[in-house]
């Protein structure tokens, strides 16, 4: 049986590619079933268009409160009943609510080495750090922002000279391979119970 996968965007959606051309081989037990944006202009969209997937935007400026975006998240959720929802650049915070009701079935994609550097401009930070290697991890989201139980981890050099722009296109491409891999490691696990 093939896992319903959701996949949640706030831009570029090189990772929701990735994810979907990975699911479009015949041995992966996993299909996507819903893009969903909260930026009406986030470049994923036309990639879910242009291959026929089923996309929506929830624009969360149009929301007075996170409750009240994620409740119209959960709705879009519930009608597409995803058994994974994979975050892939998705910009927001969630509610903890929100990410009880999910949990175990909510994963997310981070262009670090977990538990280093959560939030934001994580290769910066790497390189003012003088760090010696980079990388992306995919974990189990909780309500901590990057915290949750690790499913994979890709390191990749820093290399002298390296800039914040040349880290990030080298950790983009491990991300696209790791994000994959993470999601066959995820539906193989929940089939096994
Ligand atoms: C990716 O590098 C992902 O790790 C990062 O956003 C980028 C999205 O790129 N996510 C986070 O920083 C989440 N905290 P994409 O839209 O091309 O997939």
């Amino acid at each position: 049986m093939s896992a319903r996968v959701a996949i949640l965007i706030s831009g570029r959606g090189s990772n929701l590619r990735a994810l979907c051309e990975a699911m479009k081989a015949d041995d992966f037990p996993a299909e996507p079933v819903l893009v969903l944006s909260n930026r009406p202009g986030a470049g994923g969209l036309e990639y879910a268009k242009a291959e026929g997937l089923p996309h929506a935007v929830i624009d969360h400026t149009l929301f007075y409160s996170r409750d009240s975006f994620d409740a119209a998240l959960q709705d879009a959720l519930l009608a597409a009943r995803p058994d994974i929802i994979c975050l892939a650049g998705f910009m927001r915070l969630l509610t903890p609510g929100f990410v009880e009701k999910w949990k175990g079935k909510l994963v997310n994609i981070h262009p670090s080495l977990l538990p280093k550097y959560p939030g934001l401009n994580t290769h910066q930070r790497a390189l003012d750090a003088g760090d010696t290697e980079a990388g992306c991890t995919v974990h189990h989201v909780v309500p901590e922002m990057d915290a949750g139980e690790i499913i994979g981890q890709t390191r990749v050099p820093i290399r002298p000279g390296d800039t914040a722009e040349m880290l990030e296109t080298r950790v983009r491409e491990a991300e696209h391979a790791l994000y994959p891999a993470c999601l066959r490691k995820l539906v193989d696990q929940s089939s096994r119970g």
